[in-house]
C-alpha cells in the first residue's frame, strides 16, 4: 500500500512553489506557499503546514483496451526536466454520481463528456497522476480525488484550454468541490 500511498502538504515547505490557488466549487482551501509532494504516509499535520490531503494511486476504472493502449503510447513520466510548472487540482464528486452503477458512471465520462479523447490531444505535452481519496479508509477525506499535472511553461494556455473544456463537460455537473492550484518549481 506504501508505494501507492501520496501526501500533498501545504505549507513553507517543498520544491513546488504556489503561484495562484482558485477555489472553482464548493468550500475553498487556505492559500499556502508552497506544496510538498510525498510518497509516504504523513499521519501528522507537519508543523507550519495548513493542510494535508491524501490520496492513493489504483487501477483504471473507466479506461477501455483501445483507450490504454493509445494512452500508454503518447503518455509522458511525471518529473521531465522542462516540465516545470504543475496543476494540483483536488475534485470531489456528489452523492448522485456515486449513486451511479459503474456503465452509468463510463457513459457519462467518456461516452458524453469525451475525457479521454479530449486528455489524449494533450499528451505528451501533459504529464499527469491521479489519486483516489474515497478508498483510504479513514471517513474524512475532504476529496474524492487528488489530480496532480506537470507540463511546460509553454504549454500552460494549453493546459488552460484542456481544463476549460473539461469543466464544460456534463461530467463536471457532478463535481461540487474543486480547487486549481498552480505552481512553479525552482
Ligand atoms: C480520470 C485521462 C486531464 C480529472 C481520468 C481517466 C483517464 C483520464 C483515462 C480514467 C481513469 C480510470 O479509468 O479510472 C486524462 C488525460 C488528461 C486528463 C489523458 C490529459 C492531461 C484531466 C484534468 C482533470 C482531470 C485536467 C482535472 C481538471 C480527472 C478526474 C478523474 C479522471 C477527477 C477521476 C474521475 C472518476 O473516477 O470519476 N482521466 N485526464 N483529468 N480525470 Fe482525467
Amino acid at each position: 500500500m506504501n508505494a501507492r500511498l501520496f501526501a500533498f502538504v501545504g505549507g513553507e515547505i517543498g520544491s513546488w512553489r504556489v503561484i495562484e490557488t482558485k477555489t472553482v466549487a464548493g468550500e475553498g482551501l487556505a492559500e499556502v506557499k508552497r506544496l510538498n509532494v510525498v510518497n509516504a504516509a504523513v499521519p501528522l499535520l507537519p508543523d507550519d503546514a495548513q493542510w494535508l490531503l491524501r490520496g492513493v494511486t489504483s487501477n483504471e476504472r473507466y479506461v477501455t483496451r483501445s483507450e490504454r493502449a493509445q494512452l500508454t503510447a503518447k503518455q509522458p513520466v511525471l518529473g521531465r526536466r522542462q516540465a516545470t510548472c504543475a496543476a494540483f487540482i483536488p475534485i470531489r464528486k456528489t452523492a448522485s454520481w456515486w449513486n451511479l452503477a459503474q456503465d452509468e458512471r463510463r457513459m457519462i465520462l467518456e461516452e458524453s463528456s469525451n475525457h479521454i479523447k479530449t486528455g489524449l490531444k494533450y499528451l505528451p505535452a501533459v504529464a499527469r497522476r491521479l489519486h483516489h481519496c474515497r478508498d483510504l479508509g479513514g471517513d474524512a477525506e475532504p476529496f474524492d480525488f487528488l489530480t496532480w499535472f506537470e507540463y511546460a511553461p509553454s504549454d500552460s494556455a494549453a493546459f488552460d484550454e484542456l481544463v476549460a473544456e473539461l469543466r464544460a463537460s456534463q461530467e463536471w455537473t457532478y463535481v461540487d468541490r474543486e480547487i486549481d492550484m498552480r505552481l512553479a518549481r525552482d
